[in-house]
């Protein structure tokens, strides 16, 4: 490869690319994403390559390794182009019919399609429920593109954004682009991205950083990571220009510990960029110079805010600090440094081709464009979607994830991660949105979705986030270090049955001080998971403080297991999987749990068959006496 000097030759370089593809060729595009990759991707990806020599189609077949496709749940997946038939979890041994039937013989492999809950087969990945809501113009290139080879990137048009900026727009022009499509940040709080720019080009100093945030430490979360892997040329575009419009010479990718195929793909990216001339001296043969180093995080969840970030950049302990002055003034040693998250910077070479009106066509009012989420929990269909701002919560959680596996019901969702909220059901026709969210008591945070269903107890989900806060803090200041600890400590007495009348007055004061007081925004937002568990499920917490009863029966101090002796027919299944011996019973006699001996593990509810539905859950309420040891069954069919 030889470095590009102009705009003519990368568009040459396009031609050229484009030139030796044949759009009619078939081409299997295997998800090789960190998802696929542990279903063993790889070996799929391996007899392909064997079956397609095997059969003599290397010339008629193209198979290209792709980043994540977002339905990871139904890895790996096979995706066979022009066509578009979209095979789901596809195994090595499924292969061969694979070849034979749909490459050879053009016919589907209908047992790999997609089957809808009214039994019908989808073909195509674009007609599949999951995908069919979704709007992916910032994460749809995945499934297109190899990460390892910026030719595939530029096939689609890639750096033209790039090549547009740096030789139609002056940088000042580039961030007023960015500032009226009103660009909010995809990393946080969403602070609009173009005034964050110009706020660090109007910084005084001549050295100035800008930095991709791939620290991604939110449970659940992982819409950057797939991004990072699956399209980093996208990030490495929307980085460039945004040096540009701020008149900086050096960027950092802040990659964290646990992503070693996103740092891989990254820096082959980073390479490829070099050698074409599209990364380091005069850019595509401009005036601008521009090269950056990747630095990779030590996976601690506070080390993703801006100051605690840019203090590890500087190689010391990665803890936030006072911003008396903002970092976009005074950042990476004290210079003039720009953060954005991954997302954000994806989102930029999209503004700078298609312009801000198209941007701003996309969304509401003040949320303007797509926002990628990491779907999870309990749905059925769970990955990364992309929908527009202003989808509403059941959309997202029913049309595209496919609603709430085994017959249960919704209860509610956390969106924001740890720092976010709980959302109830009455609140499901919210509009997904920086503003509509934040007033619900949760927020946008970095696109962590996490479906709760009727099985769930809300005080133990704050209670679960509050742990992982108090773990992650890093400890500088009182409020958050102090009022994390003695949250979780009011929590955890909830929880077992200690809670007293009061517990929920002094965690509301605890949160007033900690959001008031603290020094960054773990310890401002901390309190969310607490509070927005009070507000919309406070008969929960009522129901473990007054009557020592976990309604959803999840708090193993306030529940009891127990066998109905009548529903009993003595199957023995239940005392088969009882790992501590705690079934007393045998053939032909009733079963009894010795609550002594008794776990709370679970397993003789999950087994008891549920025609005989003999195991109970007990909560607020006592064991029954047991039957005497040695009674006979009395069930009848
Ligand atoms: C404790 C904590 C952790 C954070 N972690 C991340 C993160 O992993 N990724 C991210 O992009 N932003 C994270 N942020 C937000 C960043 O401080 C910053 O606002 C963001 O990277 C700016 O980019 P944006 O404007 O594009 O959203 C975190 C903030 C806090 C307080
Ligand atoms: S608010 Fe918490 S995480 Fe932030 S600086 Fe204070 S102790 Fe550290
Ligand atoms: S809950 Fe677990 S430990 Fe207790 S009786 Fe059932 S299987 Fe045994
Ligand atoms: S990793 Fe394959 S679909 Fe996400």
């Amino acid at each position: 490869m030889s470095k590009l000097k102009s705009v003519a030759e990368l568009e040459k370089l396009r031609q050229g690319i484009l030139s030796q593809r044949d759009p009619n060729k078939p081409c299997v595009a295997i998800c090789s994403g960190t998802g696929c990759h542990a279903y063993g991707s790889e070996r799929v990806y391996e007899a392909f390559v064997r079956e397609i020599q095997g059969n003599g189609l290397q010339e008629k077949v193209d198979i290209r390794r792709t980043g994540c496709h977002g339905f990871c749940e139904r890895g790996t997946l096979g995706v066979i182009f022009p066509e578009e038939i979209c095979y789901l979890s596809v195994r090595p041994e499924d292969v061969p019919e694979i070849v034979s039937t749909t490459l050879i013989e053009n016919k589907i492999v209908d047992r790999l399609l997609y089957l809808g809950d009214d039994g019908s087969k989808v073909v195509r990945e674009r007609d599949i429920p999951f995908y069919k809501h979704q709007s992916r113009i910032v994460f749809g290139n995945n499934r297109l593109i190899d990460p390892k080879k910026i030719e595939d990137y530029i096939a689609l048009g890639g750096y033209a954004a790039l090549a547009k900026a740096f030789f139609e727009m002056t940088p000042e022009q580039v961030s007023s682009e960015v500032k009226k499509a009103n660009l909010r940040g995809r990393g946080g709080s969403g602070f609009p991205t173009g005034i964050k720019w110009e706020t660090t080009r109007n910084a005084p100093g001549e050295i100035k950083y800008v930095i991709v945030n791939a620290d991604e430490g939110d449970p659940g979360t992982y819409k950057d990571r797939s991004l990072l892997e699956g399209n980093p040329h996208s990030v490495l575009e929307g980085l460039i220009i945004g040096a540009y419009a701020i008149g900086s010479h050096h960027g950092f990718f802040y990659v964290r510990q646990e992503y070693p195929l996103a740092v891989e793909n990254l820096n082959i990216a980073l390479e490829q960029a070099r050698a074409l001339g599209l990364l380091g001296s005069n850019i595509l043969g401009s005036d601008f110079s521009f090269d950056v180093t990747v630095h990779r995080g030590a996976g601690a969840f506070v080390s993703g805010e801006s100051s605690a970030l840019m203090t590890a950049i500087e190689g010391r302990v990665g803890e936030p600090r006072p911003k008396y002055i903002r970092t976009a003034v005074s950042g990476i040693w004290e210079r003039p440094s720009n953060l954005n998250n991954v997302e954000t910077w994806a989102t930029v070479p999209l503004i700078i081709s298609r312009g801000s009106d198209w941007f701003t066509s996309i969304g509401t009012e003040r949320s303007k464009g797509t926002k990628i989420f990491s779907l999870v929990g309990k749905v059925k269909n769970t990955g990364l979607v992309e929908v527009p701002m202003g989808m509403t919560l059941r959309e997202v959680i029913y049309d595209i994830g496919g609603g709430i596996p085994g017959g249960k019901k919704f209860k509610a969702v956390q969106t924001g991660g740890p720092s976010g909220g709980c959302i109830p059901e009455s609140l499901l026709d919210l509009p997904v949105d920086f503003d509509e969210l934040t007033k619900a008591g949760s927020m946008m945070g970095s696109g962590g979705m996490i479906v709760m269903d009727e099985d769930t107890c809300m005080v133990d989900v704050a209670r679960y986030f509050v742990n992982f806060l108090a773990e992650e803090s890093c400890g500088k200041c009182v409020p958050c270090r102090e009022g994390l600890r003695q949250m979780l400590k009011i929590l955890n007495n909830i929880c077992t049955g200690k809670g007293k009348e009061g517990d929920i007055e002094l965690l509301e004061e605890l949160a007033a001080v900690m959001t008031d007081a603290s020094l960054c925004a773990l310890g401002t937002t901390a309190a969310n998971p607490a509070l927005s568990a009070i507000r919309y499920f406070r008969d929960e917490y009522e129901a473990h403080i007054e009557e020592k009863r976990c309604p959803a029966g999840v708090c193993k101090e306030l529940i009891a297991y127990y066998i109905v002796p009548d529903r009993c027919p003595a199957c023995l299944i239940c005392a088969r999987n009882c790992p501590t011996g705690a079934i007393i019973g045998g053939k032909g006699l009733v079963h009894v749990i010795d609550q002594e001996k008794c776990t709370k593990c679970g397993a003789c509810f999950e087994v008891c068959p549920p025609r005989f539905n003999a195991v109970v859950k007990l909560s607020g309420e006592p064991v029954p006496p047991p039957v005497p040891s040695g009674a006979k069954v009395t069930w009848r069919k």
